[in-house]
């Protein structure tokens, strides 16, 4: 049983851009064992995160994050079953600050302003679908 779960956070106000680094060589390192794959934006501070895989899997790395104080106040947006997964071939893919135009974003939201709090679930996952679809040099990372 597939499922998908997005969500928002902050990135604690101590940190920086570098904290991402480390974040994403242990997502990597732990959602290939676990069969888990997505998406991770950073913009203006805020995260926004697609998990897909299976059920449990999923559920428990989202338990995980959630108690990670790199960022604060996490808002799930969507949770949902899917029949087929989006990004197969990113055990966690990466769109960093500068990857989000404001225009595209307002497509999605009632602000220009990029802040992923104010997105609908679907919003969510049509924003980030057309994000990585954008950008050919993201590369696979399963390797
Ligand atoms: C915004 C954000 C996204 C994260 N995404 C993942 C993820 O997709 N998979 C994962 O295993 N850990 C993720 N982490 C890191 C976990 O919270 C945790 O620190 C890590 O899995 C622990 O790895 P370790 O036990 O190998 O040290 C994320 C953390 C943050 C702040």
């Amino acid at each position: 049983m597939l499922v998908r779960l997005i969500y928002v956070s902050k990135l604690a106000p101590d940190l920086d851009y570098r904290a991402i680094k480390d974040i994403l060589a242990a997502s990597q390192r732990n959602n290939k064992p676990r069969g888990v794959s997505g998406l991770l934006m950073f913009n203006s501070g805020f995260f926004l995160q697609w998990l897909e895989g299976e059920r449990l899997a999923v559920k428990e790395r989202f338990a995980r994050i959630s108690q990670d104080p790199r960022h604060t106040a996490p808002v799930l947006l969507d949770y949902r079953e899917i029949i087929k997964r989006q990004f197969a071939d990113w055990n966690m893919g990466y769109l960093g600050e500068g990857s989000i135009n404001k225009a595209t974003f307002y497509e999605y939201s009632g602000a220009e302003a990029f802040d992923p709090y104010t997105l609908s679930g679907e919003s969510a996952a049509a924003l980030m679908l057309a994000f990585s679809s954008n950008i050919p040099l993201l590369k696979s990372n399963n390797g």
